[in-house]
């Protein structure tokens, strides 16, 4: 099996000004110098990116924006185009996060137009898929994750670097996590699924992260299955306390 480095990443939502990034990102690399075999990402409102950008230079820490839009330029108000998020020093970007889908109309065709383009402008898209309550309890856990990678995924080459992240939609902000086990099984779902396509090789390399509520103390028990291979943090991902706390899973 391909050797998978975990990835702890925070999303941090519709918080912190540019100032306020700048403060916990020092106090952030203060907190987990010497950590290392941890990718660790950040991804803060477009507004503070050209800040956090310069506070995290010279660290192993990577900058994520949280949506992107597909055209290259464009009388398009209010988007942000791939090559803009190059330009501030994004390496990655959060494609299709529940909220987004479920407050700003995304679809699995723009989450793969997202992803397509991302890719092409050599970002590492976090591409994230989940179900809701009500999914879950009407047992179509399968047919939903199913639905969100492969149309997520369509056409891609098996050479595609890219990041799963599934977020069970009830468990997101709710303090509700997903157990290990309940995590597990749908991460060993989506590990089988990539191994027709894009193929094997794609599914042993890929990180698939847990999201929804992780906190320090969820963390370690989460990590310790096979296929949960980091994180991707929400409102855990504010405190410089909380988030040092998870990237040091290993401690
Ligand atoms: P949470 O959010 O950690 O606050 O549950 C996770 C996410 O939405 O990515």
């Amino acid at each position: 099996m391909a050797e998978r480095k975990p990835v702890i990443a925070g999303n941090w939502k519709m918080f912190k000004t540019g100032s306020e990034a700048k403060s916990f990102l020092a106090e952030l690399k203060g907190k987990i110098s010497g950590v290392q075999g941890v990718e660790v990402v950040v991804a803060p409102p477009f507004t503070a990116l050209a800040q956090a950008a310069e506070a995290i230079k010279g660290s192993a820490i990577g900058l994520a924006a949280q949506n992107l839009h597909w055209e290259e330029q464009g009388a398009f108000t209010g988007e942000i185009a791939p090559a803009m998020l190059k330009d501030v020093g994004c390496g990655y970007v959060i494609i299709g996060h529940s909220e987004r889908r479920q407050f700003f109309g995304e679809s699995d065709e723009s989450v793969n137009r997202k992803v397509k383009a991302a890719l092409k402008h050599g970002l590492i898209p976090i591409m994230c898929v989940g179900e809701t309550l009500a999914e879950r309890e009407g047992g179509k856990i399968k047919e939903v994750i199913e639905r969100q990678v492969r149309k997520g995924l369509d056409g891609l080459g098996a050479d595609a670097n890219l990041i799963l992240a599934y977020e069970p939609v009830w468990a997101i902000g709710t303090g509700k996590t997903a157990s290990p086990e309940q995590a597990e099984e749908v991460h060993l779902m989506i590990r089988e699924l990539l191994k027709q396509t894009p193929g094997p090789d794609f599914s042993s390399r890929t990180r698939i992260l847990y999201g929804g509520s992780v906190k320090a103390d969820n963390i370690k028990s989460l990590m310790a299955k096979p296929n949960i291979d980091g994180a991707l943090v929400g409102g855990a991902a504010l405190k410089a306390d909380s988030f040092s706390g998870i990237i040091r899973f290993k401690d």
